[in-house]
C-alpha cells in the first residue's frame, strides 16, 4: 500500500475527517460559468466520450518525440508542481460522475500563503515545528549512504523533510512527498524559513513566515511566471491591475486553471534526470522510487543538487524541462502506487476529470477571449496516427470540442514551439495568480513590499528568483 495520499491520488471521504471538509475556504468554480452551462462548450460525459479521453491521454504519453526546452529548466517543473500544492487540493470530487465544480472544496488556501509548509501554523500543528529552536521548522534526518548533494565530497545528513517512524513525511501537504524532487523542494523550503529566522535572530515565527511568504510570492511573480509564459509584460500589467477575465466575486478556484491550464506542467516532466553526481540520467521511475515501499528517509547519496535544475552558474549540466506540447513522458503511463488502472494514467486522469467537473472546451474559452481559435489542421500537426484517428473520430468530435488541458497544451506546441504558454494559456494562469494576490490582504502586492534578503553570487538587490532562495536556503552548496 502506498504511503500517503500521493500527488492528487484519489482519498475516501471516509478519510477526511468532517469538520476539516467544512473548514475548507475555497470551492472550485468556473472563470467562465457561463460557458460551464452552455451545451456547445462541453463535451458530454458519456461512455464513449471517457473511452476515447482515456485512449488520447495513454497515447500522447506514449507516443514518441518527446523534446527539450532550451527556455526553461526542469526545476520550473517541480517547483511548478509544489505551487499548485499550495494552493489547489481536489481530494474530493468523483472521477466517474459529473459534477458541478461548486460543490466541490479546495483543501489549499488559494493565496500563496505557503500552507503547505507551515500547515495551520506552529499552535494548530507543533508536530512541523521544531519545539527545541524558537521560530524554526523541524527538519528531518537522512539514511546514510555516502556523499549525494550539491557537494561531491559531502554526507548530507540533515537533508530530508522531517518523517515519522514509518517513513511519512510530517509536512503541510501530504503530495510534496510524492517524488523525490518535489519533497527536497518542500526541504528547501524548510531550510529557508529556518535561516530566515537566524537572519532575523529574534526567534519569531510570524515575522520569519512574512518575510519568507513575499520573497516567495515575488519569485512565483517575477521569476516563475515570467519564465513559463515568457510575457513579463502581460505579467506586470496583470498584476498591477488585477486580471482581466477572472473578476466574478466570491473567488472560487476555476477549474479552467486547476483541471486545465494550470496542468501544462504535466508535459514538462522529462523521462530522465540527473539527480546529482551519483545519479546521471535517471528514469522517471527512479523519482518516484522512494514513495513505493519499504519506506525510508531519503537516502544521502541521492539529495538532489538543485544547480541541475536551476541556471546557478555552477559549471554543472542543467536538466532542460520538457517542451509544452502533447507529448507526455511514458512515465505518466504508470504512476506509482494507484491501484485503479485508469488511474496510472495521467493524460487521460486529467481529460476524464475535466468532462467530470464540466471544463469548457478550448474553442469556447478562446473565443470568449477573444483569441483565434487553433484550426483542425493546427490542432492534428503533429499528432500520431492513433491520435489523429482519435480525434477526428466520431465525425471529428474532439476537434470541435477540444478538452482545455490539451488544447493549451497544443496552443504551446503549434504557436509558441513549445517553449512557452500560449495565448490562452497563460492568460488563465497569469489572471488566476493575479487574482490571488489581490484577493489575500496579507499578499506582498499591498504591502508595498521589494526583496530585502541577500541574492545569490551577489547579484544587484532589487529582485529575487527560485536560486536566490535555494541559495539563501543553504541548499546549492
Ligand atoms: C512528477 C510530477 C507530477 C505527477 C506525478 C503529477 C500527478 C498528478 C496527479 C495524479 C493528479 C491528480 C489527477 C486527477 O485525478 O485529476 C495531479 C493533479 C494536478 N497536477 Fe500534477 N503531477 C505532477 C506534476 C505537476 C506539475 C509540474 C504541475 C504544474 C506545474 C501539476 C499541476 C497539477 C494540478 C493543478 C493538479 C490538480 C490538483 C488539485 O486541485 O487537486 N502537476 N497531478
Amino acid at each position: 500500500m502506498p504511503r500517503t495520499y500521493g500527488h492528487g491520488k484519489r482519498i475516501s471521504i471516509a478519510n477526511v475527517s468532517r469538520s476539516a471538509r467544512h473548514a475548507c475556504v475555497d470551492r472550485f468554480g468556473y472563470m467562465f460559468p457561463g460557458l460551464a452551462r452552455r451545451r456547445r462548450c462541453q463535451l458530454p460525459a458519456d461512455q464513449a466520450v471517457r473511452a476515447d479521453l482515456i485512449a488520447l491521454g495513454e497515447e500522447i504519453a506514449a507516443k514518441p518525440g518527446d523534446t527539450d526546452n532550451p527556455n526553461i529548466s526542469a526545476g520550473y517543473t517541480y517547483w511548478g508542481q509544489f505551487i499548485d500544492h499550495d494552493i489547489t487540493f481536489d481530494p474530493f470530487s468523483d472521477i466517474d460522475a459529473v459534477q458541478n465544480a461548486n460543490t466541490v472544496q479546495n483543501m489549499r488556501t488559494p493565496s500563496l500563503d505557503l500552507d503547505c509548509v507551515y500547515g495551520r501554523g506552529p499552535g494548530v500543528d507543533p508536530a512541523l515545528f521544531d519545539q527545541a529552536n524558537p521560530g524554526k521548522m523541524l527538519l528531518g534526518t537522512n539514511t546514510s549512504q555516502g556523499p549525494g548533494g550539491p557537494n561531491p565530497g559531502e554526507t548530507k545528513t540533515d537533508f530530508d523533510v522531517p518523517r515519522n517512524s514509518q517513513g511519512t513525511a510530517i509536512i503541510g501537504d501530504p503530495r510534496n512527498d510524492e517524488n523525490l524532487i518535489v519533497s527536497q523542494l518542500q526541504h528547501a523550503f524548510l531550510r529557508f524559513h529556518d535561516a530566515v529566522v537566524d537572519q532575523q535572530g529574534t526567534g519569531d515565527f510570524a515575522a520569519a513566515r512574512e518575510s519568507v511568504v513575499h520573497h516567495y510570492q515575488w519569485a512565483v511573480v517575477n521569476d516563475f511566471l515570467k519564465t513559463i509564459t515568457g510575457r513579463p509584460a502581460l505579467v506586470d500589467n496583470t498584476i498591477a491591475n488585477g486580471p482581466r477575465f477572472f473578476r466574478r466575486r466570491p473567488f472560487r478556484m476555476p477549474v479552467e486553471f486547476a483541471v486545465a491550464a494550470y496542468r501544462f506542467g504535466h508535459s514538462m516532466i522529462r523521462d530522465n534526470y540527473d539527480i546529482n553526481q551519483n545519479f546521471i540520467n535517471e528514469p522517471l521511475d527512479q523519482i518516484f522510487r522512494f514513495v513505493r515501499p519499504p519506506l525510508v528517509p531519503v537516502l544521502s547519496n541521492w539529495v538532489v543538487d538543485f544547480n541541475r535544475f536551476f541556471d546557478t552558474g555552477s559549471g554543472v549540466t542543467v536538466n532542460a524541462s520538457k517542451s509544452i506540447d502533447s507529448n507526455l513522458a511514458v512515465g505518466l503511463n504508470s504512476l506509482p502506487g494507484q491501484v485503479i488502472a485508469k488511474m496510472k494514467r495521467l493524460g487521460g486522469r486529467n481529460l476524464e476529470r475535466s468532462v467530470a467537473l464540466g471544463v469548457p472546451t478550448g474553442q469556447c474559452v478562446a473565443r470568449r477571449m477573444g483569441i483565434r481559435r487553433l484550426t483542425p489542421a493546427e490542432l492534428l500537426q503533429g499528432a500520431s496516427p492513433t491520435e489523429a484517428q482519435l480525434l477526428q473520430k466520431s465525425n471529428s468530435r474532439l476537434i470541435k470540442k477540444t478538452p482545455l488541458w490539451y488544447y493549451i497544451l497544443k496552443e504551446s506546441e503549434v504557436k509558441e514551439n513549445g517553449e512557452r504558454l500560449g495565448r490562452v494559456g497563460a492568460r488563465i494562469v497569469v489572471d488566476v495568480f493575479a487574482r490571488m494576490l489581490h484577493e489575500s490582504s496579507t499578499s506582498y502586492i499591498h504591502s508595498g513590499f521589494t526583496p530585502t534578503l541577500p541574492r545569490h553570487g551577489g547579484a544587484p538587490a532589487g529582485d529575487f528568483t527560485m536560486v536566490d532562495l535555494l541559495s539563501f536556503a543553504g541548499v546549492l552548496s
